[in-house]
């Protein structure tokens, strides 16, 4: 078969492929701790449950609009006012299933050859993926270990040119775990607005698990609305991310090219799903909270255990579920790293080097797994660590 030469530009994302070796080796019977997934291990709370129950027998089985059903879109106009300060459109809304669609499309949309895309490295591995895919050329903004994996804006005005159309944010950052701050966020607006035709598309997935402050979003700043796009869902939040939903909040004139890009490739979401999506927004939110509290014990059980093995240096993580530490002073490579820890301490974690050239010399755990298997995943690693 000869495929597309495109093809050969897409990368993918290694966590499932290390679950599915992990699954391989407990098919043989040995017992594995998962830190590599990234999705909350927690059940999607019952209210939300039973309104997409309730939506299948009402009949929401059937195409919706391209964009998204006007209750929910409403109500993503209204929550996204509330929590970032600003007043939306539900016109400026599009639903798609699952986020991802939204990094796709507006990649489709806006890069192409001789465009630039600045994005984060270490970075959620789609972002280059994506931009290499559309032709355009990625442009990495290293997240430093020694500021806590922030970036280092004053090196940010230099590796714009005329032909960067798109910054890349992810706030908190996965796999990092870094959450940007107000100053840092109104230092990268004042940027962009210097240069007409910049855009920022703000991954804001994890904005609800953060342990330090309040969320605050680059489109919140004067003069940036017009100029970000949102991309935000339900999947972490509320942990529904096998309900696949997730929307984009976008400049006006991004709109049509990306109701275009759905319409060409899933035609809408499920409408049973996006009812369901209305209940998470405008429920009660205890499960929601009680899980971020759960997410905040085992950030400081991980964080504390991974710095107490030699070789060892975790920064403290801001937002999201996953720490992101260290390995430089064991003496392996990330791969090494990860390939030891899931055969030698049957602990299945992701290589650093799987999310961008920067992430050489780290590796990704999710505390998506209970206190116990935390506690027991950094026992057995520092045994391996210490035997090497
Ligand atoms: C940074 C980031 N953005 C977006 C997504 C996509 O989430 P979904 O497509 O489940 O909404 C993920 C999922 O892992 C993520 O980590």
């Amino acid at each position: 078969m000869t495929v597309a030469a495109r093809m050969n530009d897409l990368g993918t994302e290694s966590a499932f492929e290390v679950l599915a070796r992990a699954r391989a080796l407990e098919a043989q019977g040995q017992e594995i701790i998962h830190l590599e997934i990234g999705e909350p291990d927690f059940e999607t709370p019952q209210h939300i449950v039973e309104a997409g129950m309730k939506a299948i027998s009402d009949g929401f089985t059937h195409y919706g609009p391209t964009a998204g059903l006007p209750q929910l879109r409403e109500s993503i106009a209204r929550n996204s006012g509330e929590v970032r300060g600003t007043t939306t459109d539900p016109a400026n809304v599009v639903v798609t299933p699952g986020a991802k669609p939204i990094m796709f499309y507006v990649l489709l949309a806006l890069a192409e050859p001789g465009v630039e895309v600045i994005y984060p490295n270490p970075g959620f591995p789609i972002y280059e993926s994506m931009i290499k895919f559309s032709g355009a050329t990625p442009v990495p903004m290293q997240l430093l270990e020694d500021k806590d994996y922030h970036p280092d804006l004053e090196i940010l005005p230099g590796m714009i040119t005329d032909k960067t159309r798109l910054i890349i944010l992810n706030s908190p950052e996965n796999p990092c775990g870094s959450a940007l701050t107000k100053d840092e966020l109104e230092t990268i607006a004042n940027i962009v607005k210097e240069h007409p035709g910049l855009y920022v598309m703000a991954d804001e997935i994890y904005k609800d698990i953060l342990y330090t402050g309040e969320h605050y979003s680059i489109s919140s700043v004067p003069g940036m609305q017009e100029r970000t796009i949102i991309l935000d869902g339900f999947s972490k939040s509320y942990a529904m991310t096998g309900w696949r939903m997730g929307y984009g909040i976008l400049p006006e004139e991004l709109v049509p090219h990306i109701v275009k890009l759905a319409v060409n490739s899933v035609s809408c979401a499920a409408s049973f799903t996006q009812m369901a999506a209305v209940a998470a927004l405008e429920g009660p939110k205890d499960e929601v909270e009680a899980m971020i509290g759960e997410f905040a014990i085992r950030r400081r059980i991980i964080a504390d255990g991974l710095r107490s093995i030699p070789g060892v240096n975790c920064p403290e993580p801001e937002g999201a579920f996953y720490a992101f530490p260290s390995i430089h002073g064991t003496g392996l490579t990330s791969t090494q790293f990860e390939e030891r820890a899931m055969n030698e301490a049957g602990v299945a974690l992701l290589s650093g080097s799987a999310f961008g050239e920067y992430g050489e010399g780290y590796v990704r755990l999710s505390y998506a797994n209970s206190q116990e298997n935390i506690k027991k995943a950094i026992d057995k690693l520092d045994k391996m660590v210490r035997a090497l």
